[in-house]
């Protein structure tokens, strides 16, 4: 019988408009090497990852710097130089580039490059919370603050009840056939979860970690560092 296998799928085709940075923020310097590379690093340490793929634009001058940087381990890595104008475009693209190489019930890991806070454990605690589940899930936290919504001018109009309420991390983990279905069947979506949504289904929440938050502003890069050198 065949046993899925696990893939890694690494959207890094953005362009990093809110850091405003001089280049897309998974090129920058973390701890003496690029962000991305610490994600790809994190996807080689962990066994149970068959193979990992990552999406760039076709014109990215920085990927191949970085592949060689890799050594040995490169050969447990693909660039796909296919990028879209969105995410999804960008997963759905890498998703296209290997078919054949997974299979229908093969689970693929989507991962931002942008998360660099990964580590082999949470991606271990989340296969582990997935093996027998019909649906697939994601890494995600559970909503501590208390919420506001505001109308205009910065002003609170009502608090928003967080019962219930999850901040959506990755990698976010499906079966292949089902996630090109979900991605290609919907336009409106900001990560994998939001279209398996959309066809009803109702995707795993896992508990991620606050180290595996997203780099979006300028001031994001500093906190990573805190992350990194503490190690937790
Ligand atoms: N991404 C992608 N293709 C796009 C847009 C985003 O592969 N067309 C990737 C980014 O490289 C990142 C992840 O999706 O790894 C999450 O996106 P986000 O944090 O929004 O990154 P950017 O789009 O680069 O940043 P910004 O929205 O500030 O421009
Ligand atoms: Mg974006």
């Amino acid at each position: 019988m065949h046993s899925p296998r696990h893939f890694a799928l690494i959207p890094a085709a953005g362009v990093g408009a809110r850091m405003a940075s001089g280049r897309p923020k998974q090129y920058l310097p973390l701890g003496g090497k690029p962000v991305l590379q610490h994600v790809i690093e994190t996807f080689h340490a962990s066994a149970l990852i068959a193979h990992t793929f990552v999406v760039v634009s076709p014109g990215d001058p920085y990927i191949d710097a970085l592949v060689a940087a890799s050594g040995p381990a490169a050969q447990r890595l693909t660039v796909i130089r296919e990028g879209g104008d969105t995410r999804r475009l960008s997963v759905l693209n890498g998703l296209r580039a290997i078919r054949g190489a997974a299979k229908d019930d093969d689970w693929v890991l989507v991962h931002d490059a942008a998360r660099p806070g990964l580590t082999p454990a949470l991606v271990e605690r989340l296969a582990a919370s997935l093996r027998d589940d019909p649906v697939g899930g994601l890494l995600a936290l559970p909503v501590v603050d208390t919420l506001k919504r505001s109308v205009e001018g910065g002003r609170a109009e009502t608090t928003v009840p967080r019962e219930g309420l999850w901040a959506a991390q990755t990698p976010q983990m499906f079966r292949y056939a089902l996630l090109a279905r979900a991605l290609a069947q919907t336009a409106d979506v900001t990560d994998e979860s939001g279209a398996i949504e959309q066809l009803g289904l109702k995707p795993k929440l896992v508990e991620g970690s606050p180290r595996n938050f997203k780099l979006t502003l300028p001031h994001d890069l500093a906190l990573a560092e805190l992350h990194l050198k503490g190690q937790q």
